[in-house]
């Protein structure tokens, strides 16, 4: 086995989900923020961009004790959770009749195929993003949090610039469950204006 402390950290995460249930070790992402940053409750509406395999739902459903409206969304097949909504459809061809509610709380883990040239991945990045700040303009409560998957480099610039123009708290988070290999962060935006 690798000794490289970010292979262990990975494999730790893996066989706890394992362990505990969950469809990935991506769980254990949303718990830690959530944990720092108190933003899953009941009673909200809860929009989860990019949600397959599924385990942050997983979580929602598991914090909320299923008293939570969550809806999901993910270009790819998700095995059936009960008692969510969710659309199979790319990002980028979602419309506002795929919408009939507005929502509390906005995740997004979603993240494009990586080609592994700098320059399109964040250009990729950065209009899954453009997509996910209309969502967001039109379907997030005043006073809302919307939580993003982004990249170090300009996809992370465009979005805290966006934030900070429209949120009153922006904060960066690199969760624990997160390889600190890579470049992968969440940038949080706090009661939206
Ligand atoms: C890191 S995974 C999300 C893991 C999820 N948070 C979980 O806990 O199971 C990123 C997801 O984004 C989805 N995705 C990537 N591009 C997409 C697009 N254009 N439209 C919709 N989903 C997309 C992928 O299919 C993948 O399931």
């Amino acid at each position: 086995m690798s000794k490289n402390p970010n292979y262990i950290g990975g494999e730790r995460f893996n066989k706890l989900s394992k362990k505990d249930g969950y469809r990935s070790r991506a769980a254990y992402k949303l718990k830690q923020i959530n944990k720092l940053h108190n933003l899953i409750k009941q009673n909200q509406n809860i929009l989860d961009i990019g949600c397959a395999p599924g385990s942050w739902i997983q979580v929602l459903k598991e914090l909320t004790k299923g008293k939570s409206s969550i809806m999901g969304i993910d270009i790819l097949p998700m095995s059936k959770i009960d008692g969510i909504t969710f659309l199979q459809k790319d990002l980028l061809e979602i419309n506002d009749q795929d919408f009939s509610d507005h929502f509390d709380l906005v995740l997004s883990d979603i993240a494009p195929n990586i080609s592994g040239i700098s320059v399109t991945d964040s250009e990729n990045m950065i209009e899954l993003l453009n997509i996910e700040i209309y969502l967001i303009n039109k379907y997030l409560v005043k006073g809302g949090s919307f939580l993003a998957k982004c990249f170090q480099g300009s996809s992370f610039d465009h979005l805290k610039n966006y934030l900070k123009d429209n949120f009153d708290e922006v904060i960066r988070i690199k969760p624990e469950a997160s390889r600190s290999s890579s470049r992968e962060c969440y940038l949080l935006g706090k009661y939206k204006k």
